[in-house]
């Protein structure tokens, strides 16, 4: 008997398909189940007591209903809030997402690196400890946008960004004392890397970096030696509420292997 349970990537909304990308490159026979909090959505702009009482529940609701194998956290906000809480809740492996401020630095020859985040990423203990970690000698500048985070949604729903919205938001790091000098930009919000045409226009010579292929290789190494089904059944696209975006979102999706929005 093969093994057909799903590897399930949650996320508030469209921002964990940055994750999805890598890991299906590394598992193209892994049967997936993205799940987006479209009825939460936007986290960036909550408060922690939200998230916190929010994340958990509903992926426990989740692993309840899709038996995953493995669960990822395809959302920084809400791993770098949430992440403790729900590997206590769950009984299958959790992976969570992190700002990648460890290979930022390694990258980065300026010594300055952009945090380009959402607003309740940017501001985490976790991130002034990472930064403190692995960047001690660099200056982490930081930036929390909202608007990156509707332009990508939108994006995926059709409407392209506009490129001078985009640069704005940029504006937001570069603008900073000191943001001349960025050379590097961690997008630690999954959204981001899906405007990754954009942003690259927007900021010539910068490099950008994000945690979807580290992660994608931390979901390789944790399903080492399980079984997969034969063939790979269409990706389950689950929402906690389905209305006319979620739906054109699914439109969009079609091409790239998804199935119909589903409510959860
Ligand atoms: N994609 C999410 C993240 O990585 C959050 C976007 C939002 O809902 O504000 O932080």
């Amino acid at each position: 008997m093969r093994d057909a349970r799903p590897i399930l990537f949650f996320d508030s909304g469209v921002g964990g398909l940055s994750v999805v990308a890598p890991t299906r490159a590394l598992l193209p026979q892994a049967p997936i189940v993205y799940a987006a909090d479209s009825a939460g959505f936007p986290y960036g702009t909550r408060s922690e007591g939200e998230i916190a009482a929010r994340v958990p529940a509903l992926l426990g609701r989740l692993v309840e209903r899709y038996r995953p194998r493995l669960a990822v956290i395809a959302c920084n906000t809400a791993s770098t809030i949430a992440l403790p809480a729900v590997r206590a809740a769950l009984d299958v492996p959790v992976v969570g997402t992190v700002p990648a401020i460890k290979p930022a630095a390694a990258m980065s020859a300026t010594r300055v690196i952009g945090v380009l985040g959402t607003e309740a990423t940017v501001r985490q203990p976790y991130v002034d400890d990472l930064a403190a970690r692995f960047a001690g000698d660099c200056t982490v500048l930081r930036h929390g946008s909202a608007a990156l985070v509707e332009l990508a949604e939108a994006a995926l729903a059709g409407e392209a960004p506009s490129p001078q919205a985009v640069a704005a938001e940029l504006g937001g790091l570069f603008g900073q004392p000191g943001g001349g000098r960025i050379d590097v930009i961690v997008n630690a919000c999954t959204h981001f890397p899906l405007l990754e045409a954009a942003m690259a226009a927007a900021a010539p010579g910068v490099r950008f970096v994000d945690g979807g292929p580290g992660i994608a290789r931390r979901i390789a190494a944790l399903t080492q030696g399980q079984d997969w089904p034969e063939s790979v059944p269409p990706a389950r696209l689950v929402f906690t509420r389905v209305g006319d975006r979620e739906r054109r979102i699914a439109r969009h999706l079609a091409a790239r292997g998804f199935g119909d929005a589903e409510a959860l």
